[in-house]
């Protein structure tokens, strides 16, 4: 358990900590894993006071608890927050902030929250700085950014140079929200903690990879930061990433957030770069235009509130990469994302090779499917691997059947990411929070795609809302066999 601190929420009156920040925190307090001495300072905007701070989180938990609000919970809560009105912009809101800090009951390990739009982070690390309150006096200063860290290579070195120079590396905590789902963490377990899949795990036995997640809502509100910005920064170069780093990683010496980060950067490192020529062969952008989403009729992203008319932004990025190293030279990854899609989902699908001989040739089989390795993060929490076995009956015709480890059918526990993420900022473990160099290489393989990107400013491809994207996804594979995962079943 961790000593007493301050978390110090910047932006506490946003989305983020509305819909993830403070429901994660009640769910800790409801389970016991909130220090005794943490106290939670908001800071936002708004002309408000401790008390009416406490009574707005009151009704902004009531309906996103799990389990329904209980009352005792909430107040146990409740009696941790505090809030201070102040605009981001005014040095002087700042110098008020660092006196209440040091008023009594505040406990001197200070943790800062970045849950603001990303425009403002760069202010908000030079107002900690010049006020003093990143430097260690009575404690630990922390700082946790969220994604998207910079808009591109260039403005990621800014804003990183701008966080080094209040906050040392060892106190800064790059989220990236995926990291702190179980499936996405239960990667390595099912890689690392089982002998059987190693000698698999390379060129000569997988086909390909594809990691695909889909939504079927559009932007919703989130116009002002989504366009402009698009898919392939908003998802591809950072969460899915991260997926794909996780499975092609070689196992870490240890488990510590060092080796486990080394060798993360070690594949980002070795993914072939994307030439400014091949950019088209290897990724396709679009947007999704009017069409209907579960049986509901949905605008297209044009008519989205707050969405440039001639915005060429995508909600659809998808990529092939190679990775340059012994274990995966010339085996391609798929990534896939998109907005308004048929269906939400988060999966990892792992297709393997067909086998070496055809031994069924002279038998009524005609093809055989080949194994897959399913890791689906969302919905279902599941792995499962599908194989091939003999159909019941005189003739020698195959099937797929799919062994299903445990948990896909156990009860969805419901844990939230932010739930994970935030314990361990409080614990100061940085084992799921990125290195600013697995940012930069992220960055360093989408840039060449961005810049191209950029220059195409009079067109882009669309989809129907409710599809599965556009058709030009499915040129990136290789051959006719191939083909995209929808989800488990197919
Ligand atoms: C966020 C993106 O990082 O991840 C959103 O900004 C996206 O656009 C979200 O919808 C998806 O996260 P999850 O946890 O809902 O799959």
């Amino acid at each position: 358990m961790t000593g007493p601190c301050t978390l110090v929420i910047f932006g506490a009156t946003g989305n983020l900590a509305g819909i993830k920040l403070l429901p994660a925190l009640y769910h800790l307090e409801a389970a016991g894993r909130l220090p005794e001495g943490l106290r939670i300072l908001g800071f936002g905007r708004r002309d408000w006071n401790d008390e009416t701070w406490r009574e707005q989180v009151v009704e902004l938990l009531r309906p996103r608890v799990r389990e329904g609000f209980d009352q005792e919970i909430g107040d146990r809560l409740c009696a941790r927050l505090s809030f201070q009105p102040g605009d981001i912009a005014d040095q002087d809101a700042f110098v008020r902030l660092a006196e209440r800090l040091a008023s009594r009951g505040f406990p001197g390990n200070r943790i800062f929250y970045l849950a603001v739009s990303p425009h403002h982070y760069v202010e908000v690390c030079n107002r900690l700085g010049s006020t003093g309150l990143a430097v260690e006096k009575q404690g630990w200063p922390r700082m946790v950014v969220e994604k998207p860290f910079g808009f591109d290579l260039e403005s990621s070195h800014r804003l990183d140079r701008a966080l080094h120079r209040s906050f040392d590396e060892s106190r800064v905590f790059r989220i990236d929200h995926y990291l702190g789902k179980s499936t996405v963490q239960n990667v390595l377990v099912f890689r690392f903690a089982n002998l059987m899949l190693e000698p698999l795990w390379n060129r000569n036995y997988i086909d390909h990879v594809q990691i695909t997640h889909s939504e079927t809502q559009g932007i919703g509100g989130r116009a002002g930061y989504y366009d402009g910005v698009g898919a392939l920064r908003d998802m591809l170069q950072s969460h899915l990433l991260q997926m794909l780093a996780l499975v092609a990683m070689e196992p870490p010496a240890s488990l510590d957030a060092e080796s486990l980060r080394d060798e993360k950067v070690k594949v980002l490192r070795s993914v072939r770069p994307i030439a400014r020529t091949a950019v088209h062969a290897q990724a396709v952008r679009a947007q999704y235009a009017p069409g209907e989403v579960k049986g509901a009729k949905a605008a297209g992203y044009l008519q989205e509130e707050g969405v440039a008319p001639d915005s060429v932004t995508e909600t659809f990025a998808a990529m092939k990469l190679y990775i340059d190293n012994w274990r995966w030279r010339n085996v391609p990854f798929y990534l896939r994302t998109g907005k308004r899609l048929k269906e939400s989902g988060s999966m990892i699908s792992i297709r393997f090779k067909h086998p070496p001989q055809q031994l069924f040739r002279e038998t009524p089989i005609e093809q055989l499917q080949p194994n897959w390795v399913l890791l689906s993060i969302q919905p279902q929490d599941c792995l499962r691997i599908e194989l091939q076995v003999k159909q019941p009956g005189l003739e020698m015709r195959t099937q797929t059947t799919c062994l299903d480890a445990g948990y896909c059918s156990l009860q969805d526990v419901g844990i939230d990411a932010y739930e994970a993420l935030l314990l361990d900022v409080l614990e100061g473990d940085h084992s799921l929070f990125l290195r600013y160099d697995e940012v930069e290489w992220a960055w360093r393989l989408v840039d060449p795609v961005l810049q191209v990107w950029a220059t195409e400013r009079d067109f882009i491809r669309t989809y129907p809302a409710g599809s599965w994207g556009p058709s030009e996804a499915d040129r990136l594979f290789d051959r006719d066999d191939q083909y995209w995962r929808k989800s488990l079943d197919g």
